[in-house]
């Protein structure tokens, strides 16, 4: 009898963690305040063509949420790397975990990490965050050559291409390429 009230309990809160975690991970940020909503999986495509890097590079999605940016940009010879940054630590782990060997998942502020080695930035942020991107972009992204972000522009920088995405979304509307 003991061992059954035992079971069910351990049951219980297995249940209780799992659904505590995912209300936290998609939700709204605890830290920023910002939702943790992914873009509309029907504009992966166009925002991956263009994410492309050559050979062995590098693809840091700003914010990367459950990864699917990421996991939309491996490609079949699995030579690009994927970065991801979350703030949102819930979605941390749970990204952390879903993408075991696939990606590298960081704990923290995309906005004060320091990325050496990155060729191609990926954000879906809010014009608040964009605003803080902007000053900041090349010293903690020296290598990168391209910020591709969904729906805001940096509110200083022209892109050299706006596009209005074929399936698109109120939200999720317009991609901006900035070429560095
Ligand atoms: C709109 S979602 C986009 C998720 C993903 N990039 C996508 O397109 O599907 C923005 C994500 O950025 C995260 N975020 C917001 N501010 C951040 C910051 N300063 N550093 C790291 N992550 C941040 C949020 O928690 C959220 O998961």
């Amino acid at each position: 009898m003991l061992i059954i009230l035992a079971l069910v309990t351990a049951l219980l809160i297995l249940v209780a963690l799992w659904v505590a975690v995912h209300l936290l991970s998609s939700g709204v940020n605890a830290i920023t305040s910002a939702y943790s909503v992914g873009c509309p999986r029907q504009v992966l495509p166009e925002i991956v063509a263009w994410l492309k890097v050559p050979g062995r590079g590098t693809i840091l999605d700003l914010g990367c949420g459950d990864g699917r940016v990421l996991m939309a940009a491996q490609r079949p010879d699995r030579k690009v790397v994927l970065v991801g940054i979350e703030n949102n630590p819930a979605l941390y782990v749970r990204t952390k975990l879903w993408l075991w060997g696939r990606a590298h998942i960081l704990f923290g502020d995309g906005l004060t990490t320091h990325q050496p080695s990155v060729d191609v930035v990926f954000a879906y942020l809010s014009p608040r965050m964009m605003a803080k991107l902007e000053p900041t972009f090349h010293a903690h992204f020296p290598s990168a050559t391209r910020l591709v972000s969904l729906q805001f522009p940096l509110p200083e920088r022209r892109a050299q291409h706006t596009i209005l995405l074929k399936h698109g979304r109120p939200h999720a509307a317009t991609l901006y390429v900035y070429e560095f």
